[in-house]
């Protein structure tokens, strides 16, 4: 099922383009990176009975399948997202695993689900992109049935994940057009500021609100390193229009801020998270 009512024209333009192309190309990357953040989202569906899992925000579908995986026939995940190109590659992954996951393409924040359907809803960084966080969350809660979990994984604050941060630092010099991280706004660090991250859910209608902040190592080869600065983040999505000359010249001027991480053949970063738990409220007549 796919729906073609979108809220945001940045974002959508964003994930069907530049940032969607990054995460396909990388998608094997960056599924080994985050690992450690998929195994807690498994986790947190092995241990509830829930039966009906949404992932939002599923980008090129690893959690939704493995958390179909883990459901068997017993159960259903499914996964929404706003981009095309990355629900295209999480649709072949399903078929080629014959991993029976369902994926909608569309736009959480106004996506017309079927009401009281899903008893958990589970993210790895999907849900910091909505332009109205209220509408979104509220979207969502009136998709849940009374009681059901969330587990959503979000970055904290960009002081608290300098790896994050790095490229652009280095590469400002070479690159005046870098745009300014806006604090708030859709982005990865949205969901930076605890108070603000629960009234957003609270206003939403979601109830026993828990933000833990959730450190984890995160490990990467060195050799996949080029690739993941050069293609993802404000400098990667940049670096896609440059030619191969200028890509190398900003890698190279890039590099040596990156040392700090580098352990023998592996960059090894801890993600400053928040795991944000909650769930769907009884306060509205159902
Ligand atoms: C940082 S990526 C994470 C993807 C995936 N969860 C993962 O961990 O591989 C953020 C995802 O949120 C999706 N997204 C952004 N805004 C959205 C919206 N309004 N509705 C649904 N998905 C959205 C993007 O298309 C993208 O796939």
């Amino acid at each position: 099922m796919d729906d073609t009512h979108e809220t945001d024209s940045e974002q959508t333009a964003l994930w069907n383009g530049p940032a969607g192309r990054a995460w396909v190309d990388a998608q094997e990357v960056l599924d080994r990176l985050y690992a450690p953040l998929q195994d807690l989202l498994v986790e947190a569906v092995a241990a509830t009975s829930s039966l009906v899992v949404l992932d939002v925000g599923c980008g090129t579908g690893s959690a939704t399948l493995a958390v179909a995986r883990t459901l068997g026939a017993t159960g259903r995940c499914v996964g929404i997202d706003i981009s095309e190109p990355m629900i295209a590659l999480a649709r072949t992954r399903a078929a080629q695993d014959r991993t029976p996951a369902e994926f909608i393409r569309a736009d959480a924040q106004v996506h017309a689900f079927e009401p009281d359907s899903f008893d958990l809803m589970i993210s790895r960084f999907g849900v910091m992109f909505f332009s109205d966080p209220v509408q979104a969350f509220s979207n969502l809660e009136r998709a849940a049935l009374p009681g059901a979990h969330m587990r959503f994984i979000t970055w904290r604050s960009a002081a608290d994940n300098p790896f994050m941060t790095t490229a652009e630092r280095a590469a400002a010099p070479l690159l005046p057009n870098l745009p300014s991280r806006r604090p708030d706004g859709p982005g990865q660090f949205a969901f930076a500021n605890r108070d603000r991250v629960h009234s957003i859910l609270h206003e939403s209608g979601w109830t026993d609100i828990d933000i833990q902040p959730l450190d984890v190592a995160l490990t990467l080869p060195e050799t996949d390193l080029v690739r993941y600065v050069t293609r993802l983040g404000p400098v990667g999505l940049i670096l896609q229009e440059a030619d191969d000359r200028t890509r190398a010249l900003v890698f190279d001027t890039m590099r040596p801020a990156f040392d700090p991480y580098v352990d023998g053949a592996d960059v090894r970063f801890t993600a400053a998270c928040w795991m944000l738990g909650a769930r769907a409220g009884s306060a509205r007549s159902r």
